[in-house]
Protein backbone atom coordinates (compact mmCIF):
# COMPACT_ATOMS: atom_id res chain seq x y z
CA UNK A 1 0.00 0.00 0.00
CA UNK A 2 0.84 3.43 -0.28
CA UNK A 3 0.85 6.68 1.65
CA UNK A 4 -0.05 10.35 0.96
CA UNK A 5 0.60 12.97 3.13
CA UNK A 6 -1.72 16.67 2.65
CA UNK A 7 0.66 19.27 4.28
CA UNK A 8 -0.97 22.39 2.60
CA UNK A 9 -3.40 24.56 3.54
CA UNK A 10 -3.28 28.21 4.77
CA UNK A 11 -2.35 27.09 8.51
CA UNK A 12 -4.76 29.92 9.35
CA UNK A 13 -5.72 29.29 12.80
CA UNK A 14 -1.88 28.89 13.21
CA UNK A 15 -1.16 32.69 12.51
CA UNK A 16 0.99 34.66 12.90
CA UNK A 17 3.45 31.73 12.75
CA UNK A 18 2.61 30.85 9.37
CA UNK A 19 2.74 34.21 7.68
CA UNK A 20 6.24 33.13 7.46
CA UNK A 21 6.82 29.55 7.67
CA UNK A 22 4.13 26.58 6.16
CA UNK A 23 2.21 24.77 9.37
CA UNK A 24 3.41 21.34 9.15
CA UNK A 25 6.74 22.76 9.59
CA UNK A 26 6.50 23.85 12.96
CA UNK A 27 8.76 22.37 15.71
CA UNK A 28 6.24 19.88 17.39
CA UNK A 29 8.72 18.91 20.37
CA UNK A 30 12.17 18.45 19.00
CA UNK A 31 10.94 17.35 15.38
CA UNK A 32 8.88 19.42 12.53
CA UNK A 33 5.35 18.71 12.12
CA UNK A 34 5.58 16.34 8.90
CA UNK A 35 8.36 13.75 10.37
CA UNK A 36 5.77 12.34 12.12
CA UNK A 37 3.49 11.63 9.48
CA UNK A 38 6.19 9.96 7.43
CA UNK A 39 7.56 7.91 10.80
CA UNK A 40 3.79 6.75 11.39
CA UNK A 41 3.74 5.38 7.99
CA UNK A 42 7.27 4.01 7.55
CA UNK A 43 7.01 1.98 11.41
CA UNK A 44 3.55 0.08 9.09
CA UNK A 45 5.31 -0.48 6.47
CA UNK A 46 4.76 1.86 4.03
CA UNK A 47 7.66 2.96 2.11
CA UNK A 48 5.71 4.82 -1.10
CA UNK A 49 4.91 8.15 -0.30
CA UNK A 50 3.40 10.58 -1.90
CA UNK A 51 4.02 14.42 -0.11
CA UNK A 52 1.53 16.96 -1.42
CA UNK A 53 2.21 20.67 -0.38
CA UNK A 54 1.64 24.28 -1.52
CA UNK A 55 3.83 26.63 -2.57
CA UNK A 56 4.81 28.17 0.49
CA UNK A 57 7.97 27.07 2.39
CA UNK A 58 7.85 23.88 -0.50
CA UNK A 59 11.89 24.22 -0.94
CA UNK A 60 12.25 23.25 2.92
CA UNK A 61 10.76 19.90 2.64
CA UNK A 62 13.06 19.36 0.08
CA UNK A 63 15.74 20.67 2.24
CA UNK A 64 14.79 18.49 5.36
CA UNK A 65 13.19 15.64 3.89
CA UNK A 66 14.83 15.06 0.53
CA UNK A 67 14.48 12.04 -1.02
CA UNK A 68 13.42 10.05 2.10
CA UNK A 69 16.20 7.60 2.46
CA UNK A 70 17.44 9.11 5.84
CA UNK A 71 13.66 8.79 6.98
CA UNK A 72 13.29 5.08 5.60
CA UNK A 73 10.82 6.25 2.90
CA UNK A 74 10.71 7.08 -1.05
CA UNK A 75 9.39 10.33 -1.32
CA UNK A 76 7.42 11.95 -4.36
CA UNK A 77 6.46 15.20 -4.28
CA UNK A 78 3.31 17.35 -5.37
CA UNK A 79 2.59 21.07 -5.53
CA UNK A 80 -0.75 22.14 -4.47
CA UNK A 81 -1.49 25.59 -6.63
CA UNK A 82 -3.97 26.80 -4.33
CA UNK A 83 -5.79 25.72 -0.68
CA UNK A 84 -9.42 24.15 -2.29
CA UNK A 85 -10.03 21.80 0.68
CA UNK A 86 -9.03 18.43 1.45
CA UNK A 87 -10.31 16.63 -1.34
CA UNK A 88 -8.64 18.93 -4.05
CA UNK A 89 -5.30 17.97 -2.73
CA UNK A 90 -6.10 14.53 -2.82
CA UNK A 91 -7.23 14.64 -5.90
CA UNK A 92 -3.51 15.09 -6.88
CA UNK A 93 -2.61 11.97 -6.29
CA UNK A 94 -4.73 10.11 -9.20
CA UNK A 95 -1.43 9.74 -11.05
CA UNK A 96 1.20 8.31 -7.72
CA UNK A 97 -1.85 5.51 -7.14
CA UNK A 98 -2.54 3.11 -9.66
CA UNK A 99 -5.61 1.95 -10.97
CA UNK A 100 -6.96 -0.84 -8.20
CA UNK A 101 -4.62 0.03 -5.76
CA UNK A 102 -5.73 1.31 -2.08
CA UNK A 103 -4.30 3.35 0.02
CA UNK A 104 -3.71 5.58 3.24
CA UNK A 105 -3.88 9.47 3.91
CA UNK A 106 -2.49 10.92 6.82
CA UNK A 107 -3.78 14.96 7.21
CA UNK A 108 -0.02 16.48 8.13
CA UNK A 109 -1.26 18.36 11.42
CA UNK A 110 -2.65 15.20 13.06
CA UNK A 111 -0.51 13.29 15.64
CA UNK A 112 -1.44 10.17 17.66
CA UNK A 113 0.09 7.31 19.51
CA UNK A 114 -1.90 4.41 17.76
CA UNK A 115 0.09 2.18 15.55
CA UNK A 116 -1.47 2.31 12.04
CA UNK A 117 -0.59 -1.22 11.48
CA UNK A 118 -4.31 -2.94 12.68
CA UNK A 119 -6.28 -0.16 10.13
CA UNK A 120 -3.65 -0.95 7.21
CA UNK A 121 -4.07 -5.16 8.07
CA UNK A 122 -7.89 -4.53 8.16
CA UNK A 123 -7.88 -2.61 5.14
CA UNK A 124 -6.19 -4.84 3.26
CA UNK A 125 -8.64 -7.59 3.81
CA UNK A 126 -11.71 -5.16 3.00
CA UNK A 127 -12.64 -5.83 -0.97
CA UNK A 128 -13.40 -1.93 -1.89
CA UNK A 129 -14.42 1.16 -0.42
CA UNK A 130 -12.83 3.18 1.72
CA UNK A 131 -12.24 3.27 5.73
CA UNK A 132 -11.94 6.23 8.68
CA UNK A 133 -10.83 6.44 12.05
CA UNK A 134 -12.61 7.49 15.05
CA UNK A 135 -11.41 9.09 17.92
CA UNK A 136 -13.93 9.98 21.04
CA UNK A 137 -13.25 13.45 21.91
CA UNK A 138 -15.06 15.53 24.63
CA UNK A 139 -16.00 18.47 22.06
CA UNK A 140 -16.80 16.82 18.83
CA UNK A 141 -17.76 20.19 17.30
CA UNK A 142 -14.52 20.65 15.75
CA UNK A 143 -14.30 18.09 13.77
CA UNK A 144 -16.33 15.30 11.40
CA UNK A 145 -18.52 13.50 13.43
CA UNK A 146 -19.63 9.92 13.09
CA UNK A 147 -23.35 9.09 13.37
CA UNK A 148 -23.75 6.11 14.13
CA UNK A 149 -26.48 3.40 13.45
CA UNK A 150 -26.07 -0.28 14.29
CA UNK A 151 -22.28 -0.19 14.94
CA UNK A 152 -21.78 1.59 11.25
CA UNK A 153 -21.12 5.38 10.14
CA UNK A 154 -24.52 5.92 8.66
CA UNK A 155 -23.01 9.45 7.78
CA UNK A 156 -20.78 12.31 8.54
CA UNK A 157 -21.61 15.72 9.87
CA UNK A 158 -18.62 18.15 9.30
CA UNK A 159 -18.37 20.71 12.20
CA UNK A 160 -21.64 20.30 13.34
CA UNK A 161 -23.55 22.60 16.25
CA UNK A 162 -25.23 19.41 17.96
CA UNK A 163 -22.61 16.38 17.30
CA UNK A 164 -25.21 13.13 17.23
CA UNK A 165 -22.24 11.24 18.61
CA UNK A 166 -18.57 11.78 20.71
CA UNK A 167 -16.90 10.31 17.65
CA UNK A 168 -14.52 12.70 15.70
CA UNK A 169 -13.29 11.47 12.48
CA UNK A 170 -9.67 11.85 12.36
CA UNK A 171 -7.90 12.67 9.43
CA UNK A 172 -6.57 9.20 8.74
CA UNK A 173 -8.62 7.65 5.73
CA UNK A 174 -7.78 4.70 3.71
CA UNK A 175 -9.49 4.30 -0.01
CA UNK A 176 -9.82 2.60 -2.65
CA UNK A 177 -8.56 3.96 -6.02
CA UNK A 178 -12.31 5.12 -6.87
CA UNK A 179 -11.80 7.92 -4.57
CA UNK A 180 -10.80 10.19 -7.50
CA UNK A 181 -13.77 9.58 -9.74
CA UNK A 182 -15.99 10.37 -6.60
CA UNK A 183 -14.08 13.80 -6.29
CA UNK A 184 -14.33 14.80 -9.85
CA UNK A 185 -18.44 14.47 -8.99
CA UNK A 186 -17.96 16.49 -6.11
CA UNK A 187 -18.78 20.57 -5.37
CA UNK A 188 -17.29 22.66 -3.27
CA UNK A 189 -18.85 23.31 0.13
CA UNK A 190 -20.37 26.72 1.39
CA UNK A 191 -17.11 27.68 2.70
CA UNK A 192 -15.78 27.18 -0.73
CA UNK A 193 -13.97 23.91 0.03
CA UNK A 194 -13.78 20.20 -1.75
CA UNK A 195 -14.65 18.76 1.66
CA UNK A 196 -13.53 15.19 2.05
CA UNK A 197 -16.38 14.59 4.19
CA UNK A 198 -18.85 14.61 1.31
CA UNK A 199 -16.54 12.17 -0.15
CA UNK A 200 -16.55 9.78 2.73
CA UNK A 201 -21.00 10.23 2.67
CA UNK A 202 -20.51 9.08 -0.89
CA UNK A 203 -18.90 5.82 0.50
CA UNK A 204 -20.90 5.77 3.49
CA UNK A 205 -24.08 5.84 1.61
CA UNK A 206 -22.73 2.90 -0.72
CA UNK A 207 -22.30 1.06 2.47
CA UNK A 208 -19.05 0.97 1.73
CA UNK A 209 -17.28 2.88 4.33
CA UNK A 210 -15.80 0.79 7.50
CA UNK A 211 -13.59 2.32 10.34
CA UNK A 212 -11.21 1.56 13.11
CA UNK A 213 -10.87 3.29 16.78
CA UNK A 214 -7.70 5.58 18.12
CA UNK A 215 -7.86 4.17 22.15
CA UNK A 216 -4.39 6.38 22.10
CA UNK A 217 -4.08 10.30 22.04
CA UNK A 218 -5.01 11.98 18.89
CA UNK A 219 -4.72 15.79 18.38
CA UNK A 220 -5.04 17.80 15.44
CA UNK A 221 -2.58 20.19 15.97
CA UNK A 222 -3.98 23.12 13.70
CA UNK A 223 -4.75 25.28 16.58
CA UNK A 224 -1.95 27.34 18.80
CA UNK A 225 -3.57 25.46 21.90
CA UNK A 226 -3.46 22.10 19.72
CA UNK A 227 -0.11 22.52 18.78
CA UNK A 228 1.22 23.36 22.33
CA UNK A 229 -0.74 20.34 23.56
CA UNK A 230 1.07 17.89 20.42
CA UNK A 231 4.14 19.16 21.94
CA UNK A 232 3.26 18.00 25.45
CA UNK A 233 2.09 14.80 24.17
CA UNK A 234 5.18 13.82 21.64
CA UNK A 235 7.89 14.94 24.21
CA UNK A 236 6.49 12.03 26.77
CA UNK A 237 6.24 9.31 24.39
CA UNK A 238 9.51 6.70 23.37
CA UNK A 239 9.70 7.24 19.71
C1 LIG B 1 -10.53 18.30 8.78
C2 LIG B 1 -11.77 17.54 8.34
C3 LIG B 1 -12.54 17.02 9.56
C4 LIG B 1 -11.63 16.18 10.43
C5 LIG B 1 -10.36 16.96 10.79
C6 LIG B 1 -9.37 16.05 11.49
O1 LIG B 1 -10.92 19.46 9.46
O2 LIG B 1 -12.57 18.40 7.55
O3 LIG B 1 -13.62 16.25 9.13
O4 LIG B 1 -12.31 15.79 11.60
O5 LIG B 1 -9.72 17.49 9.62
O6 LIG B 1 -8.19 16.71 11.82
P1 LIG B 1 -10.00 20.81 9.46
O7 LIG B 1 -8.81 20.50 10.30
O8 LIG B 1 -9.62 21.06 8.04
O9 LIG B 1 -10.85 21.85 10.04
Amino acid sequence: MKGVVLAGGTGSRLRPLTNIINKHLLPVGELPMIQYAIEKLCKAGIQDILLITGKQSAGLYLEYLGSGETFGVRLTYKLQEYAGGIAQALALAEEFVWSGEKFVVLLGDNLFEDSLTPMIDAFEKQDEGAMVILKKVADPRRYGVAKMRDGSIERIEEKPEHPSSSYAVTGIYLYDSTVFDIIKKQTPSKRGEMEITDVNNVYADAGKLTHGFFTGWWIDAGTHESLFQATLFVRKEDR
